[in-house]
């Protein structure tokens, strides 16, 4: 073995000095949590606000066609609860699916986590989120964020006529701390009246046993899809979930790790459909999305991030928001892995 052996070479000298300065710059990109500011998001929203072109306004429900296609907002309440918002923070749009995850908090809450899902699965999917998939074979819906298992969940949830749905819109209230939220009433009547999908695998599942009352459950499915609500909002529901059912001002009535921990692994692995596995990839945080425009996001132990912009892609996640969470992640180096 020749002396020198141990000394490097050059090329390792210039790898090595390419592998510090490619740390050095990373570490120059992502910033502290703690300077995140309404600048921050302002520009983030400015860079991301043209990729609404790039996505269609849902109009499978008539109502949702009439949303603005330009409007964009970013908010973000912090690890210490304080809010951020940049854009048309007060533009209100209905939450459509991320009710879903409010939903199961309250049905996991009343009947235990086990009795829920002895109905329905923890799969992720490859399917849309209207996709009757496994109906027809193992007869229970994949999991609780597909539309299938969504409107299992609410019809599990106690009370009789439209008392499931007043307490998803109460806990709404709640989390955001804002009692001024409702329901879209012409967007719940669109739906309703167009909602023939929904109708389907709602008789589906009578028919497997799984659902045992009327249409009146499969009507507060759709009057949870139409409540209504700001990015702000979203922002509120996402640092919930990331802080053991915590509100973002401290109060812990409803603190229970075990719920949060459930909710954003549902979130994690099939909060954005069929898109999931690579949003986790991309972005790594439990999210949620709504036809809407809207995605909840859940930074685990820290914040929550919400944001609208109406424009879908082609899985029905707000096209501009995910571009937004994308580059608020990666500067402030969010994901889980
Ligand atoms: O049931 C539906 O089709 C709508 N109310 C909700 C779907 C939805 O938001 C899917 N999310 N991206």
């Amino acid at each position: 073995m020749s002396k020198n052996v141990f000394l490097p070479s050059a090329k390792a000298i210039c790898i090595a000095a390419f592998l510090s300065l490619n740390t050095v710059v990373y570490a120059q990109k992502t910033a502290d949590i703690s300077t995140i500011s309404e600048k921050t998001l302002s520009s983030i929203l400015e860079k991301n606000r043209s990729y609404y072109t790039e996505g269609k306004v849902a109009d499978y429900i008539p109502e949702l066609g009439k949303m603005d296609a330009q409007a964009i907002a970013f908010s973000v309440v912090d690890k210490n609860g304080k809010i951020h918002n940049a854009g048309d923070v007060h533009k209100k749009f209905t939450m459509q699916s991320i009710s879903k995850i409010i939903a199961l908090m309250i049905v996991v809450s009343e009947k235990g986590e086990a009795n829920v899902f002895d109905k329905m699965g923890y799969f992720g999917t490859d399917k849309p989120f209207n996709h009757f998939s496994n109906l027809e074979t193992t007869g229970k819906p994949l999991n609780p964020m597909m539309n299938a298992g969504a409107i299992l969940t609410t019809s599990l949830i106690s009370g009789e006529g439209e008392k499931p749905f007043l307490k998803i819109l109460d806990m709404v209230r709640y989390i955001t701390k804002n009692h001024a939220i409702d329901y879209n009433k012409s967007v719940y009547e669109s739906e309703k009246s167009t909602g023939h999908r929904n109708r389907g695998m709602f008789y589906l599942m009578k028919n497997n046993g799984l659902i045992s009352g009327n249409e009146e459950q499969l009507d507060n499915y759709f009057r949870q899809c139409s409540i209504e609500l700001t990015a702000e909002d979203l922002a509120k529901i996402g640092y919930f979930f990331a802080n053991q059912c915590v509100r973002f001002d401290g109060d812990s009535t409803y603190k229970n790790e075990e719920v949060a921990k459930l909710i954003q692994s549902q979130m994690l692995i099939a909060g954005m459909y069929e898109f999931s596995g690579e949003y986790a990839r991309t972005v790594g945080l439990p999210s949620k999305s709504g036809v809407g425009g809207g995605i909840a996001v859940s930074v685990p132990g820290k914040m929550g991030i919400g944001v609208f912009s109406p424009a879908l892609d082609q899985h029905g996640n707000s096209s501009a928001g995910y571009h937004m969470i994308l580059d608020f992640v990666k500067q402030y180096d969010l994901s889980l892995f």
